[in-house]
Order: structure tokens, then sequence, then C-alpha cells
């Protein structure tokens, strides 16, 4: 989609669609209160008639309004001003960009609202509604014919900006929000293609599509070989159990100073987990193509990098298999010994993201960190603690813990912190192995996250569990491209550009 900046009188504006913001039973402001006077007040009339009842995320379609040139005038109820929330804001431009949509108009001029929800200032509302629009536009297309799919689908969106409006503000609410949402983009369509699609040589593929795109990018894949002379025998025993063969993805981002310390994020790109000998029930198993989702977010954000032009180094790592059952998969019992040294007793095989992530995680010693990040949908256990709504954040780090937190609410992606005490870690303890890869039921998200704390002694680390916000599941099902932004608001904000 692409998108411009507009100034000037509205009413002389030329666009198949104006869309403008009114808050029901309140008296229009803003934008509608200035069509409303070149329209010599026939936007109050309608108005008027109450078809806007106050109900947020409905819209109106006017035809032929007299003083405007555009040909319609799409209006955006926002509810009550003072009951605005960021849910609101997003649900009601997420409406009007339907309803453009399902119009035949293509292209559109929108005129945010003069009044923001509590948190927000113009950039991030502009930004969000960038965002928005190149979420609606997304379809999955890529083994289905889109019988759906809009009338005509929005190709171009103006921003209106008000005379006091800082057009340099919304330039760079624009640029963020496109890249933000190209990661997103790119995040959700690798975890919606099926699990016989995206296997781990189509992530490292994909990996290398994005080198050619980005200028900045290295891409290296190490291979099942190359592993084994690491020692990650904790990752190789999730791949044992597959025909696919495991790739190590590392993406390599230089846009900082060269001896300046990178950020290294982590994804668990599990292709498919059905759950290994430890084999899940069938019921929604096909979710679990979704596994990847924490590696998917991890090129997505390097893509966002890319586009941002972030002064920083950045590497992102991607261990990727898949977890099936097999005459030659783990077993229960099995002890394998990490590359770390340490050695683990593999009590439930469909605890395989943590025996990924432990080797990955081990390995990014090397690039000499300035700390670490790993994103994974790690744990059943996080949804049933947070639901869908936040990700799982651990880490032992305070200052970090907090700047991701904070990031995470800039961006409308929310994060919630969950204990890593040292309680927990005895719930790992086994008598035949240096720990076991499961802590029984309770605090199954903590346990996981002890398991990894770890494997991350040598430098500042946090862990993103992602398992209840990485898709969505029922009528909408489909991936999110979650936690992308939250990762690029802590970039952003770390690049000194917020
Ligand atoms: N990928 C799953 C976690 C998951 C489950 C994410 C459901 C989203 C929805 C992970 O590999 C897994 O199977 N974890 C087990 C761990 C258990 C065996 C300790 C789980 O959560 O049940
Ligand atoms: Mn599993
Ligand atoms: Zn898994």
């Amino acid at each position: 989609m692409k998108m411009t900046l507009r100034t000037g009188a509205l009413a002389t504006q030329t666009t198949p669609c104006l869309v403008l913001s009114v808050f029901a039973q309140e008296p229009l402001s803003g934008a509608a209160a200035d069509i409303d006077r070149a329209s010599n007040g026939r936007l109050k009339a309608l108005w008027e008639k109450g078809d806007l009842s106050g109900e947020t995320g409905r819209t109106l379609l006017l035809y032929d309004v007299p003083g405007v040139t555009a040909e319609r005038i799409l209006l955006m109820d926002f509810g009550k001003s003072s009951a605005l929330t960021r849910a609101n804001y997003r649900k009601t431009l997420a409406a009007a960009i339907n309803a453009i949509q399902q119009m035949h108009a293509g292209e559109a001029v929108l005129a945010l609202p003069a009044i923001l929800p509590d948190g927000m200032d113009a950039y991030l509302a502009q930004r969000e509604a960038v965002m928005i629009a190149e979420e609606r536009i997304y379809r999955y297309t890529h083994t289905k014919n889109d019988k759906h799919a809009p009338k005509m689908p929005l190709t171009a969106l103006a921003l209106w900006l008000a005379e006091d409006a800082d057009p340099a503000v919304a330039e760079r609410a624009i640029a963020h929000g496109a890249a933000i949402a190209g990661g997103m983009r790119l995040a959700k369509e690798l975890g919606n293609l099926p699990g016989n699609i995206c296997t781990p040589s189509y992530l490292a593929a994909q990996a290398v599509a994005l080198e050619e795109r980005c200028q900045a990018l290295t891409v290296e894949v190490l291979e099942a070989e190359a592993m084994a002379a690491l020692g990650m025998n904790a990752l190789l025993s999730v791949a044992r159990g597959s025909r696919q063969p495991p790739k190590l993805i590392v993406m390599t981002y230089e846009g900082g100073a060269p001896d300046e310390q990178p950020i290294v994020l982590v994804g668990k790109g599990l292709t498919f987990d059905a759950g290994g000998i430890s084999l899940k029930p069938a019921t929604e198993m096909d979710e679990m193509k979704y596994d990847m989702c924490g590696g998917a977010s991890v090129l997505g954000v390097m893509e966002a990098a890319c586009a941002l032009n972030l002064p920083l180094n950045l590497v992102g790592v991607v261990p990727s298999s898949e977890n099936l059952p097999d005459g030659d998969a783990n077993k229960p019992g099995d002890i394998v010994t990490s590359m770390s040294g340490q050695t683990i007793e593999i009590l439930n095989t469909d605890a395989e993201g943590r025996l990924i992530l432990c080797d990955a995680l081990t390995y990014c010693k090397r690039f000499d960190p300035a700390l670490v990040i790993d994103i994974a949908t790690l744990t059943g256990a996080c949804v049933i603690a947070l639901g869908k709504h936040a990700t799982g954040l651990f880490s032992s780090d305070e200052a970090l813990a907090a700047e991701l937190l904070t990031a995470g609410d800039r961006a409308g992606d929310r994060a919630w912190r969950l204990p890593l005490w040292d309680d927990y870690q005895q719930q790992l303890d086994t008598n035949f192995a240096d720990m076991a890869n499961i802590g029984g039921r309770e605090g199954g998200a903590i346990t996981a996250a002890c398991f990894l704390s770890r494997f991350t002694k040598e430098y500042r680390w946090a862990h993103l569990d992602i398992a209840g916000v990485a898709w969505l599941s029922g009528k909408e099902k489909g991936g999110t491209g979650r936690p992308v932004a939250l990762l690029t608001q802590f970039l952003l904000e770390r690049s000194g550009l917020m």
C-alpha cells in the first residue's frame, strides 16, 4: 500500500473516499466540523438522524455531500471521546478499512480523530493507522483461491494533516508503521503456511531471500553436520524423528559500528510439533504448524530493521526442526549432552522447544552479545496463565525487563512479566542428568524459562513466551505477527530513534 500525506482544505480534496472521525452523540469536531461547514450543515443533519448510534466501530457511508469534492464520505464512529481506548481506536479504524475495501474506491484520504486515546500521541496514532490498514489488507492466498477477496483492495492511503500537525512526525510515523507492518506480514505469512510447505529448509530459503532484499544482511545456514561438530546434541535429538533436515539459520545485520556488540534474537523455528513419542492429542494439532512463529518473528524483525536502516548490530538465530514420532525419535528417558556440556534427561519429548533453544542460546556466546532475547511458542502453560492477550516475559535483568515491557506498551503489543525465581529451579532436578526437560504441571511456563536460564548465564537475557499471542484460533485462525511490533519498538528506542 502506498502511503502519503495530504494537507490543505478537506472539502476540496480529490479522492474516491474521504474518511472522517466522529464521536457520535457529541458535536462534530475537527475535520468533520470543517466538512459540515463546507456542506452547509449537511453532515450534521445526516448525523442527527441518529444512524451512528455511538457504538464504536460503526461506519456510515455518505454519497453526494454538497460542497465536497470527494466522491464519498465515510464516517467512522469512535464512540464517546471520554471513553476512547486504544482498543476502540483500533477497532474503529479496522472497521473503516474493511468498509473502504467493500466499496469501489481503492484509495482514501483519512482524517484521524482530533482526540486520541490515553497514552497515544500523534506519532503513535498515525503509525497505528498505517499498521491497521496493512493488517486489514493482508490476505492468505498461498494455497487458496481468495473467494471472499475485498471488492477493491486499498492500494493507496493518504493521511490528512491538520494545519497545526507536524509533517515530519507523520513522515516518521508512516515509515515506521510500514516497516513494522512489513515485518509482521512476513511473520504472519510464514506462520500461516502449512507444515508441509514451511519446513526448516523453506524457512532457511526465506532467510536467504531476505538477504537478497536487504543490503545490510548476511545469512548463513548451518546443516546437521556443522551442528554435530559443535556438539548441539539437544537440538539434533529433536530432529531425529523427522525426515526433514534441521537448519540453524543465522542472520547478521550490520547497521552499527563494527566493534559494537550486537543484540541477538533467538527464535524457536519448530515447523511442526506433533509432540514426538509423547504424541499430542489430535484436537487442534494442526495449529502446531505455528510452532515456528518465534523464528518467523525474528525474520520479520530483521526485515523491519533493514527497512528502518537501524543504526545498530543485530543477529537473528533460528534453530529449526520438526518434532515427530518415529522409530528413531527421542524417547522419554533418553539423555543428551547439550552444547554447553550440561546433560538433559528428556522426560517428555513434547518439551522440545527448550531443547532446540538451549543449544542455539549456547551458540550465541560467540557473538559477544550486548543482550540476547529469545522468542518462542514455548508452553501451553503460558496460554493458561496469560490467555491470548499478553506475551509472557521472563528475565532476571531488571533493566532489560523494564525496557521490554515499556516497548510492548508503546507498541500496543503487550507483555507481562512472570517470575524467574530460583525457587522454581528444583523442579528440574532428576537422578540421572544435570536437569530434566520438564518440571511438572505447576508453573509450567516458569520452569521452561528456568530451563533456558541455565544456558544464558554469560550474557544479559530475556525470554518471551508467545504461545498465546502468535496466532488466533477459531474463525479468525491466522498468524498475528506478534511480537514483531514489541521487538521493533525496543530496537527503535535502543537506536535513539524514538
Ligand atoms: N509448542 C508447544 C507449546 C504450545 C502448546 C504452544 C499449545 C501453544 C499452544 C511446546 O513444544 C509444548 O508442547 N510444550 C509442552 C511442554 C510440556 C510437555 C512440559 C506443553 O506446553 O504442553
Ligand atoms: Mn512440544
Ligand atoms: Zn513446540
